[in-house]
């Protein structure tokens, strides 16, 4: 628990910057890192562009995956994920631009698009840490109550309280949040050795408190991280509120 949300922001990029420095890459060995998006990573990766600046770390053996992608939204679209990612992050450090993996929310064919990220990782030798973010409801990436907590990636249709959470990134209009996402699943994220999830804000204070105070359950999926050995929650005060 941190004071705010940039002492969260600055803490979260720390300890990425820590465990990227620490890891002795290889020859088909590269730090293997799954990113989020929304609002609560920005702070992070703004720090962590400084600390590139800085010359204390860099992200040439470093590969990426990120959560999750809108289905439909053209790639250049300003609130694609894509488009968030390489302007946010990717375009202001080192990655080589193949190693930064996004899901194709425009692929012709979902499903094997979703195999076929779920088949990248494991060729990278799996995910060394995975940094989260949650809704409001307790969802991780977009495993929307309910989800399978062993879901891998697929494609799911956003809940209605997700549009509601998101419209104000599409001009406050819910008509024009995608209903449908590809996301990688609970399973998924709980094969990565390592979770950081990043809770900030009085809106996510339930969910934080059905997160940890509460059984593992299916309609909060971000609670089956309690069942993760090297799982760590990162949040603010305010977040803190229902504990
Ligand atoms: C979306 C994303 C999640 C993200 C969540 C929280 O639903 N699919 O991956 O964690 O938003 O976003 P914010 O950080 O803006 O609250």
């Amino acid at each position: 628990i941190l004071e705010n949300a940039e002492v969260v922001a600055d803490w979260a990029a720390r300890f990425v910057m820590q465990r990227i420095n620490e890891f002795a890459p290889g020859p088909g060995r590269p730090f293997v890192l799954g990113l989020p998006t929304g609002g609560t990573p920005l702070g992070m990766y703004r720090r962590l562009i400084d600390f590139y600046r800085e010359g204390r770390l860099s992200f040439r053996h470093v590969v990426t995956f990120n959560m999750d992608e809108y289905v439909g939204l053209p790639r250049d679209h300003p609130e694609s994920y894509h488009f968030y990612m390489w302007n946010e992050f990717f375009k202001h450090i080192d990655i080589e631009p193949g190693n930064a993996h996004v899901l194709d929310g425009n692929a012709s064919d979902l499903p094997a698009e979703c195999a076929r990220f779920e088949l990248l990782m494991r060729e990278a030798g799996g995910v060394n840490l995975f940094v989260g973010g949650i809704g409001p409801d307790g969802h991780i990436a977009f495993n929307e109550p309910g989800s399978s907590l062993v879901s891998r990636t697929r494609v799911k249709t956003l809940a209605y309280d997700t549009l509601e959470a998101n419209k104000r990134f599409f001009g406050n209009d819910i008509t024009k949040v995608p209903r449908q996402a590809l996301t990688v699943g609970v399973g998924t994220v709980m094969d990565a050795q390592e979770v950081m999830i990043l809770i900030t804000g009085a809106h996510k204070s339930l969910a934080l408190a059905k997160a940890v105070e509460e059984g593992v359950n299916h309609m909060w999926t971000v609670s089956a991280f309690q069942q993760h050995p090297q799982t760590l929650f990162v949040c603010d005060e305010d977040a803190t509120l229902e504990l």
